[in-house]
C-alpha cells in the first residue's frame, strides 16, 4: 500500500468534543493528549518516517490563560510520558514555530527531548509549538534579506528551491497527506507553502474520538489517489 512519506495532523475539535458532553475545555485536551500517544505508536509501526502534530497555533496564544497554562503543562507532562516510548521506538522527535516563546520548563523538556533522540533514525515526529504558517513564511524571508545583505546570496539566486531550503521546517519533505479532525474545513493557518499539493482528509469525529481505524481509513483513501502535480493521467504512465 502506498504510504505518505509525511503525514501532517491538524488535531481539531478537543473544546467543542469536551463542552458537547458537559465537561470543561481542558479535559478534551487530556482526552486528545490520549490519541496523540496512540497515533504516535501507530505511525511508527507503520514505517510512516515524518509526522508532524499541529499541537499549538501562533494562534492559540490569545486562548483564555487558564487554558494556555493547562495546554503547556499538558504538552510538559505529554513529553515526559513519551521519552521512554520514543526511545523504544527509535523514533527523532523535533519541534517546529517560536519554540522561545513557551514557558522555560517547557522549553527545557522540547530541547532534552529532542537531544535524547538525536541519534534515533526511525520515524521523525515534529510537534509544531507556537507554529503558523505566515510566520514561518516571515521568517524565511527575513533570512532571504539578511544574506542578501551580507552579500551572501544575489536576487537571480531566489528560487523556489532556496526559498524552501530556508524554511525553518526545511528538514522535513512536503507534506503528502494533512488530515484535520472535527469537520472544519480549512487549513488554518498550518504549512501554507510546503501543502502546495497535499492531499487533505477531512475527517468529521472530534479529535479525541479520533481512532487507529480512522487512521488507517484515511490512509487507505490516500493510497487510492492518482496524485498528477498539474499533469495529466497519460503523462503520469509515461514517467
Ligand atoms: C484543538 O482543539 C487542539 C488544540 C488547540 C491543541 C492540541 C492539543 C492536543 C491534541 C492535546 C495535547 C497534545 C499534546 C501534543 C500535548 P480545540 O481546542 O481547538 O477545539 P475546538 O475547536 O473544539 O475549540
Amino acid at each position: 500500500m502506498k504510504r505518505p512519506r509525511h503525514l501532517a495532523i491538524i488535531m481539531d475539535g478537543n473544546g467543542r468534543w469536551a463542552k458537547s458532553r458537559r465537561h470543561s475545555r481542558i479535559f478534551g485536551h487530556v482526552r486528545g493528549a490520549r490519541v496523540v500517544t496512540d497515533v504516535i505508536t501507530e505511525c511508527s509501526k507503520l514505517g510512516i518516517s515524518h509526522l508532524t502534530l499541529f499541537a499549538f497555533s501562533t494562534e492559540n496564544w490569545f486562548r483564555p490563560a487558564v487554558e494556555v497554562n493547562f495546554l503547556m503543562s499538558l504538552l510538559r507532562r505529554q513529553l515526559l510520558r513519551e521519552r521512554a516510548k520514543l526511545m523504544r521506538d527509535n523514533i527523532r522527535f523535533q519541534a517546529i514555530g517560536q519554540v522561545d516563546r513557551l514557558p522555560d520548563a517547557v522549553q527545557e523538556i522540547v530541547n532534552e527531548t529532542i537531544e535524547m533522540t538525536a541519534d534515533n533514525t526511525g520515524m521523525v515526529l515534529t510537534f509544531a509549538l507556537s507554529y503558523g504558517g505566515r510566520q514561518e513564511i516571515t521568517q524565511m524571508a527575513q533570512e532571504v534579506a539578511r544574506q542578501v545583505r551580507l552579500g551572501e546570496l544575489v536576487e537571480e539566486e531566489i528560487d523556489e528551491a532556496l526559498i524552501a531550503g530556508l524554511m525553518p521546517s526545511a528538514y522535513l519533505p512536503d507534506p503528502d497527506l494533512l488530515i484535520r479532525t472535527s469537520g472544519e474545513r480549512r487549513i488554518s493557518n498550518f504549512f501554507l507553502w510546503q501543502c502546495a499539493y497535499t492531499e487533505i482528509e477531512f475527517e468529521e469525529k472530534s479529535w479525541p474520538d479520533f481512532t487507529l481505524s480512522d487512521l488507517h481509513r484515511a490512509l487507505n483513501q490516500f493510497s487510492q489517489k492518482e496524485r498528477r502535480y498539474g499533469r495529466t493521467s497519460e503523462q503520469l504512465v509515461i514517467r
